[in-house]
């Protein structure tokens, strides 16, 4: 096979990705692990900055995402058994929260490569990269994990293959940096009403929680757990029991619960590799860089780095200039550890560190006290919140 951009994985990198380089005329081939069922069954984030909305629907694959989704101008901070609103939409200058799932995403977008005669082959095995120091890349692998190996040959390749993908250790003298954190996030959907208007970030003194929505009859939870913890320690009564426990307010908060149709439990890291490219292969998304799924950072980020890597390859099968590619990695990073900085800012002040002393967690209530206060604190939450100006 032959093509001139091998992209490696289906999530939110390989199949943006794909998708902007095709409206611009440069074809490509992905690869994935998974099962077509797999990718578009997966559940992970809900939230989508303002400008990857836009560049959906400037793109043509907004239109279900408009319909669909779900619209706020601001997200709640409860702390003490009281909330605090962050009126978003007020303090960026109209930049509001858009709720539509992940998968719902990859499904719009697995929809428009396909009909638009894009080539993505899933259930692939035994991933391996050559040649990228040479101007004539390859990526071998065998289709459908047990048959005869294939090759395809191509200008460029694109690491897209997440945290857990063999793409970055392809980048040699390359730099980690990594903090594993003592907690992880027990996630649950469930069919019940909607029980507030906005989501609501909560740290408690049993843990954190998250509410956030998918439709109206459709919830997303979230509670801390210890990421070493077992889901067949979590009936759904003691999900149900947690989440009450944390998110009740002197004022009476009610919480609707229904049935629980599926629950997992992810741990949080951040990382960053630095740097995300060598010779002709660059990684983008979860592969180079991972955060903490507080700040609701992680898929916006890897829209980022594509639209960043798509434009310089444009920039060179346009004029044959390569200092867009060149400059890749730097033009990403620094995206990339504002974003960091953030999600860690809001784990470490949303979530009771099991370890963390009496002093620590007077600090943390100090640092939620001022961000729910001043305008200051709360329009740079709100700004990093919605997402950075993509030329940052
Ligand atoms: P991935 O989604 O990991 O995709 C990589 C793909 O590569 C996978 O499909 C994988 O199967 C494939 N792959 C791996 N190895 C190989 C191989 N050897 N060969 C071929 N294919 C391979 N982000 C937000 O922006 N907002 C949120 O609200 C948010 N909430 C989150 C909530 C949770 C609970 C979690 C877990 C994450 C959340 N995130 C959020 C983060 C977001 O889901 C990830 O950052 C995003 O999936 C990264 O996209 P990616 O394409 O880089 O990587
Ligand atoms: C969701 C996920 C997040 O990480 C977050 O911060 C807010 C919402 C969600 O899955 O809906």
């Amino acid at each position: 096979m032959r093509t001139q951009v091998g992209i490696i994985g289906a999530g939110p990198a390989g199949l943006l990705l794909s998708h902007l380089l095709h409206l611009e005329g440069i074809e490509s081939i992905v690869i994935e692990r998974k099962t077509r069922e797999e990718i578009e069954g997966t559940i992970k984030a809900g939230v989508l900055e303002q400008w990857v909305v836009d560049l959906l629907r400037e793109t043509g694959v907004g239109e279900r995402m408009m319909r669909e989704g779900t619209f706020h101008g601001g997200i709640e901070l409860r702390f003490n058994r009281k909330g605090h609103r962050i009126p978003i939409e007020e303090l960026t200058d109209g930049k509001r929260v858009t709720i539509y799932a992940q998968h719902e995403v990859l499904k719009d977008l697995i929809a428009a490569r396909l009909q638009a005669g894009g080539q993505i082959i899933f259930n692939v095995g035994d991933v391996t990269l050559h040649n990228i120091d040479t101007s004539a890349p390859k990526i071998r692998f065998r289709q459908d994990k047990i048959g005869e190996f294939q090759e395809i040959s191509c200008d460029f390749i694109a690491g897209c293959d997440g945290y857990h993908g063999p793409s970055r250790s392809y980048i040699p003298n390359r730099k980690e940096y990594l903090k594993m954190y003592p907690f992880g996030w027990l996630g649950i959907l469930t069919e019940a009403p909607v029980s507030a208007p906005e989501l609501v970030y909560t740290n408690h003194e049993r843990g954190f929680a998250l509410l956030s929505t998918r439709t109206p009859w459709i919830q997303r939870y979230y509670i801390q757990v210890d990421p070493n913890d077992n889901l067949s320690n979590w009936s759904d009564d003691r999900i149900w029991t947690e989440l009450h426990a944390r998110v009740e307010t002197t004022d009476g908060f009610q919480l609707t619960d229904g049935p629980i149709f599926q629950k997992n439990i992810v741990a949080m890291r951040s990382f960053v590799c630095e740097t995300m490219q060598y010779g002709r292969l660059f990684i983008a998304g979860d592969a180079a860089h991972t955060v903490p799924p507080t700040g609701a950072k992680g898929l916006n980020l890897a829209a980022a780095d594509v639209l960043k890597l798509s434009q310089g390859l444009v920039q060179y099968y346009e004029t044959g200039k390569t200092d867009r590619l060149n400059g890749y990695s730097e033009a990403c990073l620094r995206r990339v550890w504002r974003a960091e900085h953030f999600s860690w800012f809001m784990t470490t002040m949303l979530h009771p560190d099991p370890t963390q002393s009496q002093l620590e967690k007077k600090l943390q209530l100090a640092q939620l006290e001022y961000t729910v206060s001043s305008r200051a604190a709360a329009t740079s939450l709100a700004e990093n919140y919605v997402g950075m100006p993509i030329d940052w």
